[in-house]
């Protein structure tokens, strides 16, 4: 994969160099490139920045930097050899929710190139430029406004790198993340422990020292549902019935989850004592 993100704060993309991130760089599982968007300025102050039209707080980011950074970003990818257009993601607080779905899909392709913009966004003329030639996805990674796309940036290339083949020591170590698809999708990873078996008097549940497999895996699931219900009530209203099984449907109603006559979850309302 290669991964290009065009910045004016390239210092901010460091943490690309360590870790994970870091270390899928030096297998050459990935090529980053980050780039400075005022090296596409052209007056003394390298300005990339002007008032909104229309009036209003904060600047806007200036088109013309944009369009001759992402011509020339583009343009030096395909000449390092990729073959297929890029994914240009903008990252923005008013895009589609960047999702555990999106990072498997974005995951997939072979080249994003990241645009995080300061100020108050990017000239909309740049998104509908590139919208005409390639695929742009606006993405949020949360309802809260940042300063800026970088910390976002970051965000959503672990999330993805994470999942290129190869990157994670086990293959298996994300079969079980929270959101990913499978049999424990959309529920919320519960608690883990490791050695000592006991720490400040604290002991590690018995089920999972006990070597019998599938009551591991249905402690597992009873804990994944406990803290889903609490934590996030919205994905069990959401959950299709249909993925459950019968114990799971007895460990819901045992923490207040019923089906509700339109075959979903809802919570029993607590008895009122007379
Ligand atoms: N830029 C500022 N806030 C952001 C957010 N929540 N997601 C993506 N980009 C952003």
């Amino acid at each position: 994969m290669r991964l290009d993100v065009i910045t004016i704060f390239p210092e901010y993309l460091e943490p690309l160099n360590v870790s994970l991130v870091g270390k899928a760089r030096a297998r050459g599982q990935l090529d980053v490139g980050v780039h400075d968007l005022r090296a596409w300025t052209h007056d003394r102050h390298h300005t990339v920045d002007d008032t909104p039209y229309g009036g209003g707080p904060g600047m806007v980011m200036k088109p013309e930097p944009w369009g001759e950074a992402l011509d020339a970003v583009i343009d030096a990818g395909r000449d390092a050899g990729q073959a297929q257009p890029p994914v240009i993601i903008v990252p923005t607080p008013s895009g589609r929710p960047f999702t555990q779905e999106q990072a498997a899909d974005l995951s997939a392709r072979p080249w994003l190139v990241f645009t995080p913009a300061r100020y108050e966004g990017i000239d909309r003329r740049v998104i509908e430029e590139y919208s005409a030639r390639y695929e742009v996805r606006e993405l949020s990674i949360g309802d809260y406004v940042l300063a800026g796309g970088e910390a976002p940036v970051l965000v959503m290339a672990e999330a993805i790198v994470r999942l290129l083949p190869g990157v994670l020591g086990n293959a298996e170590s994300h079969r079980d993340d929270s959101f990913a698809a499978g049999a424990m999708a959309d529920l919320l990873e519960g608690p883990v422990y490791t050695k000592p078996p006991a720490w400040r008097d604290r002991t590690v549940p018995g089920v999972l020292v006990g070597g019998h497999h599938g009551k591991i895996a249905r402690w597992r699931r009873d804990q994944a549902l406990a803290r889903t219900a609490a934590h996030r009530p919205d994905l069990i209203r959401r959950c299709d019935p249909a993925t459950l099984d019968q114990h799971d449907l007895r460990t819901l109603a045992e923490l207040g989850w019923t089906l509700t006559d339109e075959g979903r979850f809802g919570r029993a309302a607590p008895r009122v004592e007379e």
